[in-house]
């Protein structure tokens, strides 16, 4: 087989082998076929596209091209979630300790953050003593002791995903649906999940700027799901302003904390209640989403989910006393109000904006290897539909660095749209595929 032929074909729109496929992906792992014919390969893709059976079988060559995590010690159906990503969305927080709580055994790996986006495992880390990089006999032996557990991921799973990412990063090849829809859910069936439940976003801060794409994404991958056996739902999601009022490490694990108890921010409650409730019948533990969404509920008025957090901070070493002491988290030293600059409604948040300041303010990476500061990021005071009069309060911002508060200042006031008119109301939830 040559490399030459496959790119050949599917430059001419033809369809790709499963051989073909699987060739690619090990000469690329293995490091015999070269950077420059696999960019070709991926702007043919990206051109072309891919039918639903090459892009499984994409999937499956990378699964393949690494470790597969084996969870079958735990009993029980496992559910993994995956969010596209976003700004503010610290729902696995809340949601993971909800699931658990409710019996749906949770052995989760996840990812930092970069750029506008934010990461799980940054969030945990803003937990004294928390620690990530579970051995994986004692993430298995965690989650049958407590339910749950909650690491880094590791680099031996899906390496051909890992390469091929970052060539796709400087080929201007990722925006491919059949290339992230594979991308992804590699990395999920890798990681031993049973069922997986898919937060696909859409709106400014997303990859997926409009809701017809996103929905398009998530057709692939629960199509991908069908082919190679694995239950998948999508459920396609609004992040056209940030999830909850908090951007940044320390302050969305405070913000998660309140709405463990039942509190914090609508639409973080109401996205954990419905993500939760798919994870639920995805696990068996539930027959309907009706049923599962009162018991969750239930959970969360009990105490019951921040208990699991409790427990989940306990395991992995972390200062369990921020719960009931949140002041214990990491805050920064300096706070900035931000003034609206006029009067109105709030008609939009430039939401790639907002992650964009509080990268700045410290809370996020510009690059892979760069340190970020737990303490930092921004509070929204005002989100879409709210009313300013001028000069009020429109965020807060929190960081260690004052050097470039004016400029982040006016960066995120000119993240606000403010109109005479009130806008429509923004609408959380768009449609669940499975
Ligand atoms: N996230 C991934 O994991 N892969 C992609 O291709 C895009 C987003």
């Amino acid at each position: 087989m040559q490399m030459y032929d496959l790119i050949y074909k599917k430059r001419n729109g033809r369809e790709l082998t499963r051989e073909e496929i699987n060739y690619f992906i090990q000469g690329y792992t293995a490091g015999t076929i070269p950077d420059y014919q696999v960019s070709a390969l991926l702007m043919a893709i990206y051109f072309k596209g891919m039918t639903g059976r090459e892009t499984a079988d994409l999937t499956m060559a990378m699964v393949n091209s690494g470790e597969v995590i084996n969870l079958e010690q735990i009993p029980g159906i496992k559910v993994d979630k995956h969010s596209t990503g976003g700004v503010g969305d610290k729902t696995t927080l809340v949601l993971a300790p909800l699931v658990a709580s409710a019996g749906v055994p949770v052995a989760k790996m996840s990812g930092r953050g970069l750029g506008h986006t934010g990461g799980t495992i940054d969030k945990l880390e803003s937990i004294p003593g928390f620690n990530v990089n579970l051995q994986p006999e004692d993430f298995i032996r965690q989650v049958k002791d407590i339910g749950i557990a909650l690491m880094a991921q590791t680099g031996i799973i899906t390496p051909a995903d890992k390469k091929l990412y970052a060539l796709r990063d400087v080929t201007a090849t990722v925006d491919s649906i059949p290339l992230i829809a594979s991308s992804v859910t590699s990395k999920k069936i890798a990681s031993g999940a049973d069922a997986i439940l898919l937060d696909v976003k859409c709106g400014s801060g997303a990859f997926m700027k409009t809701r017809q794409d996103a929905a398009s994404l998530a057709q692939a991958m629960v199509a991908i799901g069908k082919l190679v056996n694995r239950r998948m739902v999508a459920v396609v999601t609004e992040m056209g302003q940030p999830l909850g009022r908090a951007v940044g490490n320390a302050l969305e694990v405070k913000e998660a904390l309140t709405t463990l108890v039942g509190e914090g921010p609508g639409d973080l409650r109401e996205l954990c209640l419905t993500l939760g409730s798919h994870m639920l019948v995805l696990g068996g533990v539930s027959r309907d989403t009706a049923g599962a969404r009162a018991r969750l509920k239930d959970l969360l008025n009990q105490g019951k989910a921040l208990q699991k957090f409790k427990q989940l901070i306990e395991a992995q070493g972390g200062n369990a006393s921020v719960i009931d002491s949140p002041e214990k988290l990491p805050a920064a030293r300096y706070q900035s109000s931000v003034a609206a600059p006029e009067g109105g409604y709030v008609a939009d948040i430039d939401t790639m904006q907002v992650g964009r300041a509080a990268m700045l303010l410290g809370a996020g990476r510009a690059s892979k290897d760069d340190l970020i500061d737990h303490a930092a990021g921004l509070v929204l005071t005002k989100k879409t539909g709210d009313f300013v009069k001028k000069g009020e309060e429109l965020a807060v911002l929190h960081t260690n660095r004052k050097d470039a508060l004016d400029a982040i200042t006016k960066l995120t006031a000119s993240a606000f749209t403010i109109t005479v008119n009130s806008p429509e109301k923004a609408q959380l939830i768009w449609e669940t595929i499975e």
